[in-house]
């Protein structure tokens, strides 16, 4: 960090949402407690919720109660935090509400603002209507934008223009958590930050790759929203494709926000389609039925509360795709995701290809293979041959462990703290720009298009299980097999 900080006055709008209490506040708070945000920062709670400031502050009392260990709350940093608050009801369609906010942001016109929209997509153009109508929208300003942006990308393209008619593009920072995760951040270094690991990189010496985000937990009390989404909206357009741009890209000239995103929108521009009869062919969509988590019964997702009870939405989505250049070009990526899965992890796997040919006789040679692993835990692995100990020359496998070194830190920051941190001192590089989006969006249409068309249902799989047997199938044709779950 080491630049001076800046003043801000950072507004989250749906600040009384799951969203902002259970992870944004938490994240001002750990950013606030070391140090990071600067002496008069304020944040600005605004809902519509009727509710004082004292009522805002319970909830967010309550809210770190469950989610802020208490040895990570001493009483003279948590009471800094609070008193940088305050809170304001206001309708976000209504601009003759927003007077309170206005009357605050006055008091300090050259501040840099930061508007966190942490509300659904629909609510993104009137927002940004009425910043703009009320002249709230200095240089210094930007606004956060909470995925998914849009459903498809009619309503993706639409919502944009919408708030680029009031933001410029550089002020818009399209949050994408993912790329905010330490061991993501990790992985950039290593491939950008070694010889050794982008010199293998590349089709010759990589077999394939996979990406599993699975998820133990069902729907929740998010039925509304994810009824009508599902997983491969709400997961593989956003944060498994953002992993794949990623792993994928060509090493960027420089970590320029938009160097960066050049590169990562060249990936998504080079994936294979996957359309029409290659959709039933390689796109897996399954759905949760009734099953057992740790002994108890959790129900199936049609009958889970707010879904329709004849819902088609999937739950799982497994897939496998191509990226039409040199570097990868015969390499295929697995992409899989899944709620109520048996267990909550998610990684990236890059597994490299079988040693050419073995002097050591009989003895099995693994592959060699980097797994990035985001939880529950946050490492990277790398599987090596090395020596058994003893006089023979007894190969084992030997795994080395590259994580970043946490030693002496009591908090491994969350992706939104590094985020946050981000849109207020102005960097945009791991944020989403308006083509990358919408290009993710084109590539994920021809498969909802067929779904559609097709009208059938997700196949079925027990809750806690991992996923519909063709996920496996998928991998099995290929004589592989998922690198987590086939054990
Ligand atoms: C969100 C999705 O973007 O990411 C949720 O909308 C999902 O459905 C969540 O549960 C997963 O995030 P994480 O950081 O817990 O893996």
């Amino acid at each position: 960090m080491g630049a001076e900080l800046q003043d801000f006055d950072f507004v989250i709008v749906g600040a009384t949402g799951d969203l902002a209490l259970r992870k944004l506040i938490k994240a001002l708070y750990y950013r606030c407690r070391d140090g990071q945000l600067a002496g008069n920062g304020r944040i600005l709670g605004a809902s519509r919720a009727e509710l004082d400031r004292d009522g805002y502050i319970a909830l967010i009392e309550e809210a770190a109660e469950k989610h802020i260990p208490a040895e990570h709350r001493r009483p003279e940093d948590w009471s800094r935090f609070l008193a940088r608050i305050d809170y304001m009801t206001m309708d976000a369609f209504d601009c003759a509400s927003y007077g309170e906010l206005v009357k605050r942001l006055s008091e300090f016109p050259g501040r840099v603002r930061v508007f966190y929209l942490s509300t659904g997509s629909k609510l993104f153009a009137p927002i940004c209507r009425c910043l703009h109508e009320l002249d709230l929208i200095t240089p210094q300003s930007r606004v956060v934008l909470e995925k998914p942006v849009g459903h498809d990308l009619e309503s993706a393209h639409e919502i944009n223009q919408q708030v680029l008619a009031c933001f410029d593009e550089a002020q818009v920072f399209r949050i994408d958590h993912y790329l905010g995760k330490e061991p993501v951040q990790n992985l950039m270094v290593l491939r950008f930050g070694n010889t050794m690991f982008e010199s293998l990189w590349h089709q010759t010496y990589i077999d394939h790759i996979q990406i599993t985000v699975a998820e133990s937990l069902g729907v929740e009390s998010r039925a509304a929203f994810y009824d009508h989404t599902g997983a491969l909206r709400d997961m593989v357009q956003s944060h498994l494709l953002q992993l794949l741009c990623i792993i994928a890209m060509e090493p960027p000239p420089s970590i320029d926000p938009n160097v960066v995103r050049d590169e990562k929108l060249k990936v998504i521009r080079a994936l294979r389609p996957i359309a029409g009869r290659d959709v039933d062919n390689y796109v897996v969509r399954g759905q949760y039925q009734a099953g057992a988590v740790d002994g108890k019964p959790v129900p199936a997702y049609v009958r889970e509360s707010g879904v329709e009870a004849q819902s088609k939405t999937e739950t799982f989505v497994a897939l496998k795709t191509y990226i039409d250049n040199w570097r990868w070009a015969k390499v295929p990526f697995y992409l899989r995701t899944g709620k109520r899965l048996a267990k909550q992890v998610s990684e990236i796997v890059v597994q490299f290809k079988d040693v050419p040919h073995s002097i050591f006789g009989e003895a099995e040679l693994p592959a060699n293979r980097l797994t990035i692993r985001l939880q529950p835990s946050e490492e990277i692995g790398l599987l090596l041959s090395g020596k058994r100990v003893g006089t023979g020359m007894d190969v084992r496998d030997l795994e080395l462990h590259l994580d970043a070194d946490q030693r002496g830190i009591d908090h491994v920051p969350d992706a939104y703290e590094r985020l946050l941190i981000d849109a207020i001192e102005g960097r945009a590089t791991l944020f989403v720009r308006r083509d990358e989006l919408e290009a993710a969006w084109g590539w994920i249409e021809p498969i909802t298009e067929r779904w559609r068309k097709q009208g059938g249902r997700p196949e079925s799989y027990v809750a806690s299980t991992w996923g519909p047997t063709a996920a496996a199938s998928l991998l099995a044709r290929d004589n592989r097999e998922w690198d987590v779950g086939s054990d």
